[in-house]
Parts: C-alpha cells; sequence; structure tokens
C-alpha cells in the first residue's frame, strides 16, 4: 500500500469509528453523544487501530488463530492504554471510565473490553477489510490523494486547537501556573531576550498586527507550561521556541521564494550565531513548520513548539485575536 492509501484508510476508519461511538454511547445515554477529544466526526484511535491490524493481518497471514489472537489483544488493549494513559493520566481528561468494570488496569483498559476489541479485530480482518478493499478499489486515485491530504491536515488543526485550549483553560483554573512559572520561564529566556538580534525581531511584524518578538515570546512561554505540565527539557523548549522565527525579512514583502518551507533553515543558520544550540533545540528550530519539513519532530519537546507555534498562528489569522498576556 501507498502512503495515501493508509493515509485514506486512517481517515475513513477514524470516521467509521466516530459512528460506531455514537451510536453506542448515544444508546446508553438516551441521547445523542459527540464522543472523543475531537470537534469533527472521526476518532483517530480507531483510524490507529484500523492501520495497525491492516499491518498485523498481512504479516499474520500464514500464523494460527490463537497467534492472531494474541497479537491482536496486545495492540488493541495497548493502543487503548496508551491513550486512556495520555488523556486521562497526562491531560486529566478522561474518555472513558473503566472504574466499574472488574478485572482493569487504572481505568484505561479492562478485560470485558479487551474482548470486545479482539472480536472486533478478527471481524475487521474477516469481514471488514475484503469489503473496504474492494470499495476502495472503486475510487478515484486523483480523489483519495486529495481526501487522504486534506482530511488529515483539518484533524490535525482540530488536533491542535482543542490541545491548546485544554491547556489554556487549564491555566485558567491554575492548574498548570504555579508563582513561580513566570520567574523560572524568564530565568531561561532573558539571555536570549536581550541578545540584540533577538531584539532586532521587533521591527519587523509578523501575522499583520505583532512583531515577531512578541510571536516568539508568546510561542516560547504557552510552549514552556505544556513542557513544564509534561515534565519536558523547559530549557529547550523555551531557548528553541524563542529562536524558532529568528530571521530578519518581511515575509509577505522580500525573502527567498517559499518563504514557509525555507525559513526554519535560515532561523537555524541565525541562531547558531546568537548562541551554542542543542541538538534538541536544533531540532525544535528545523522542524516547527512541520509537516511542511517532511520529516516529522523528534523529541516531545519539538512536538510541542510546532502545535504551538500552528494554533497561535491559527488563531491570530482567525481571531484576529492574539493580545494574550506574556511575562515580559
Ligand atoms: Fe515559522
Ligand atoms: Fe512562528
Amino acid at each position: 500500500m501507498k502512503l495515501s492509501e493508509y493515509m485514506f484508510l486512517f481517515v475513513f476508519f477514524s470516521f467509521i469509528g466516530w459512528i460506531l461511538e455514537v451510536i453506542f454511547r448515544s444508546f446508553n445515554a438516551r441521547a445523542f453523544v459527540n464522543p472523543g477529544f475531537l470537534k469533527g466526526s472521526y476518532l483517530p484511535i480507531y483510524g490507529i487501530g484500523a492501520l495497525i491490524l491492516t499491518f498485523c493481518a498481512a504479516h499474520l497471514q500464514e500464523s494460527s488463530l490463537p497467534v492472531k489472537g494474541l497479537v491482536y489483544l496486545f495492540v488493541t488493549t495497548g493502543l487503548e492504554f496508551i491513550t486512556g494513559f495520555i488523556f486521562d493520566g497526562c491531560l486529566r481528561l478522561p474518555l472513558w471510565d473503566y472504574s466499574g468494570q472488574r478485572f482493569r488496569i487504572k481505568n484505561y483498559v479492562c478485560l470485558q473490553f479487551s474482548i470486545y476489541w479482539l472480536i472486533l479485530a478478527f471481524a475487521f480482518e474477516y469481514l471488514v477489510l475484503p469489503v473496504y478493499l474492494s470499495f476502495f478499489d472503486l475510487l478515484n486515485p486523483v480523489a483519495v490523494h486529495i481526501f487522504a491530504i486534506v482530511v488529515p491536515g483539518v484533524m490535525f488543526a482540530d488536533w491542535t486547537v482543542r490541545f491548546a485550549k485544554i491547556i489554556w483553560e487549564k491555566k485558567g483554573k491554575g492548574r498548570l501556573l504555579s508563582g513561580d512559572d513566570e520567574s523560572e520561564f524568564m530565568n531561561i529566556a532573558k539571555p536570549l531576550i536581550d541578545h540584540p538580534d533577538v531584539q532586532r525581531l521587533a521591527d519587523f511584524r509578523h501575522h499583520h498586527y505583532k512583531t515577531r518578538f512578541d510571536h516568539s515570546l508568546e510561542v516560547a512561554w504557552h510552549s514552556f507550561l505544556i513542557s513544564r505540565k509534561l515534565s519536558l527539557d523547559c530549557d529547550a523548549t523555551v531557548r528553541g521556541a524563542l529562536l524558532h522565527d529568528l530571521f530578519f525579512y518581511d515575509w509577505l514583502r522580500e525573502g527567498p521564494r517559499l518563504h514557509g518551507f525555507r525559513h526554519p533553515r535560515i532561523s537555524l543558520k541565525n541562531a547558531r550565531e546568537v548562541t551554542v544550540l542543542s541538538k534538541k533545540e536544533e531540532d525544535i528550530i528545523i522542524k516547527h513548520m512541520w509537516p511542511l519539513t517532511i520529516i516529522p519532530p523528534r523529541y516531545p519537546e519539538s512536538w510541542v513548539v510546532c502545535f504551538v507555534d500552528t494554533y497561535c498562528t491559527m488563531r491570530d489569522y482567525v481571531t484576529g485575536n492574539g493580545k494574550v498576556r506574556v511575562p515580559k
């Protein structure tokens, strides 16, 4: 299968999973329930599950049913556990709760639902996948390509906005901020903020109405709050975020062609002249425009800055309301 075919499969089963959950949850609640974390009509956990099961089915064709069963049980329960751990354990945002179930691990997985997933995994291989592949053969390849690029892009934007909103709401309730946060942030950021090259960013407008300095500071601040919450490397996060857009031209009127693709490398070159960068800080700068940069970020801190930068940029353009307080 090609990459676009995998992406299409991911999107297709994210949608099918959403329908299944809507039916199951709405039936239990006797009212319409939109399941999951995202606004759109998709549940990526099902898309990821379908991708994993398709991969397993392709590689376990010669295996016996018990071996397949064990693998399916392990991967589906593992996926549910990891998702539960991220949303419930890290973000304190439980999407489901097995606290009333017997034979469970935390509230993330339980034996009863693991057996359901096992049955669904076999149904997926022997009933759903053959029908899907026949259906897929009927589709126009160009439409598949477009669909496979556009919809994951929308899902990514949806995820970024929702994630940032939740972090922001938690911050508002005082769950992220402590009295020492601002001084810790400034201890890391001050040497770079005071550097003349970083100060020069205040001479360039960015996202129409704010300066590139304000944008960089804002991205650094929100990335710091998230990294702190996730126990990541706050030093690298703040330093990489402050330098991620260190270029000195008005990209709307001048600068290189394909600015979106090229400015991370220009920023990295300039940043190396400002300070000695760690591998992680370099990765944060060079990958902050992913997926435009194709190769995905290597470190969690790079993902955080990438998401926050995307969120701040989208918010600036969509709402025109980017005046958020950051430490000065
Ligand atoms: Fe950028
Ligand atoms: Fe940026």
